[in-house]
C-alpha cells in the first residue's frame, strides 16, 4: 500500500476552514483539500493530499467523450465523544471496484481506498459537523485522463476524493414519486448496477419531466416489461405491505445500496419481515388503494430514508399513501441515524474509526 503524501499547503488550507451556516445543505460547502492519485503504466503511482483545485484535463481526455468514470458516496460522523467514524466504508470500497471492473477501469486495493478516505477525514476532522443528522460526505471518484479519440479503454486515470460538510439531502418532507413508464435507466447486461455517471445522465431527462409534473423523484421500471419496480435515480425503494417490507431484489440492473442493506439488517433484527423479490408497480398501486400498503420509502446514503407521499402515473393520476410519514420508515431512519452517530450500539464492523492526528 502507498502512503498518502501530505502537502503542507493542504494542511494550512484546512486549518483555516470553517463553516458557520446553520443550514449546511448537500454539497453546498466543500473542504479546501482533496486526495489525488494517478494511475499510469499499469499501476497506482502516488497518492497526495493537496489543496482543493481544478483538475487540468486535455480536451481529448477520454472521460470527456466516452464517459469512463465511476464514483462513490459515503458519510462520516462525529460521535458524542468527538471521535470520527466512517459508516461501512469497506462496502463502498468493494462497490467502487465492482464499478471499476464493469467500466474497464483499474481497481483500487480496498486497503488503499480506505487509507485515502481515512487521511482526508483525519485532516478534515474539524469540518465534520456536530448536529444529529449531519455528516461529512465523501465523494471518491475516478476518471479516464488518457488523451485520444479512439474508443478503447484508457490506460491513464485520476482518482480523487473530495469532502463536503453536509446536512440532510431531503428536508424531511415526504416525496412525490413519478412512475416512468417509457424511458429506461438500465437493462440486463448494461451498467445499471455500477455507480457510473452514464446512469445519472440517462436519468436527467425524466428528472426534468418529474419536476415539471410537480413530483420530486423518478421511479424506474424494468427495461423489458416496464412493470417491475427497480429503483429511483439515486435511491432504492421499499414498500410496507401488510406490515412487511417489500423491496426489489438486487440484480445487474439495480445499484446495490448500502443503506438498503443496512435497513434490511436493522429491520430483521427488530423482527420486521423483509421480502426481497420482484415487485410490480401495479401491485404496489393496488395495495395502496386498498390501504394494505400504507407507507413506502426511499433509501440512500444522502437522504437516509425519505418517505413517499404519493405515486403519479403516466396519465397523471395520483395515488396517495395513507401514512406519508409512516411509522416503519421513520423508526428505521431514527435507528440508523442513531447507529451512525454513535447514539446506539452499532452492529460489528459498521463503524470505521478515523485516526486522530494532531497537526
Ligand atoms: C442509483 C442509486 N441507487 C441507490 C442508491 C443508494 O445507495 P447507498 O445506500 O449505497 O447510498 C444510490 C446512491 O448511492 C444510487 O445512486
Amino acid at each position: 500500500m502507498k502512503n498518502v503524501e501530505i502537502h503542507p499547503e493542504a494542511v494550512e488550507r484546512i486549518k483555516k476552514f470553517s463553516v458557520t451556516d446553520a443550514n449546511l445543505g448537500f454539497g453546498k460547502y466543500v473542504c479546501p483539500i482533496m486526495v489525488q492519485a494517478v494511475y499510469d503504466k499499469g499501476e497506482w503511482q502516488r497518492f497526495d493530499l493537496l489543496p482543493y483545485a481544478s483538475i487540468p484535463l486535455d480536451p481529448c481526455a477520454k472521460v470527456l467523450h466516452y464517459g469512463q468514470e465511476i464514483f462513490e458516496g459515503m458519510k462520516v460522523f462525529r460521535h458524542p465523544d468527538d471521535s470520527i467514524h466512517m459508516f461501512r466504508p469497506e462496502m463502498n470500497a468493494k462497490r467502487f471496484n465492482f464499478s471499476a471492473r464493469r467500466m474497464a477501469m483499474p481497481e483500487l486495493p480496498e486497503e488503499q481506498f480506505l487509507e485515502a478516505c481515512d487521511v482526508i477525514c483525519a485532516y478534515a476532522k474539524n469540518a465534520v459537523p456536530r448536529r444529529l443528522g449531519e455528516s461529512l460526505y465523501l465523494r471518491p471518484f475516478m476518471i479516464a485522463t488518457e488523451v485520444g479519440m479512439g474508443i478503447k479503454p484508457a490506460k491513464q486515470f485520476l482518482f480523487v476524493i473530495i469532502a463536503s460538510p453536509s446536512g440532510s439531502y431531503f428536508s424531511g418532507d415526504s416525496v412525490k414519486v413519478y412512475i416512468e413508464r417509457e424511458e429506461i435507466r438500465s437493462a440486463h447486461g448494461g451498467i445499471g448496477a455500477a455507480k457510473t455517471g452514464g446512469n445519472y445522465a440517462a436519468s436527467l431527462n425524466s428528472y426534468a419531466k418529474t419536476i415539471a409534473l410537480g413530483c420530486d423523484q423518478t421511479m424506474w421500471l424494468d427495461a423489458f416489461e416496464h412493470k417491475y419496480i427497480e429503483e429511483m435515480s439515486g435511491m432504492n425503494f421499499m414498500a410496507v405491505i401488510d406490515g412487511e417490507i417489500h423491496t426489489p431484489e438486487i440484480g445487474d440492473t439495480i445499484l446495490d445500496g448500502i443503506t438498503r442493506k443496512s435497513i434490511i439488517d436493522i429491520a430483521r433484527a427488530e423482527g420486521i419481515k423483509v421480502n426481497e423479490r420482484k415487485i410490480t408497480i401495479d401491485e404496489v398501486l393496488a395495495a395502496t388503494k386498498e390501504d394494505r400498503c400504507v407507507e413506502a420509502f426511499l433509501c440512500g446514503t444522502a437522504a437516509v430514508i425519505a418517505p413517499v407521499a404519493s405515486f403519479m402515473d403516466k396519465d397523471k393520476t395520483v395515488v396517495h399513501l395513507k401514512e406519508p410519514n409512516g411509522k416503519v420508515g421513520m423508526r428505521l431512519r431514527e435507528k440508523l441515524i442513531d447507529i451512525q452517530s454513535g447514539r446506539a450500539e452499532a452492529p460489528k464492523g459498521w463503524l470505521y474509526p478515523v485516526r486522530n492526528l494532531n497537526f
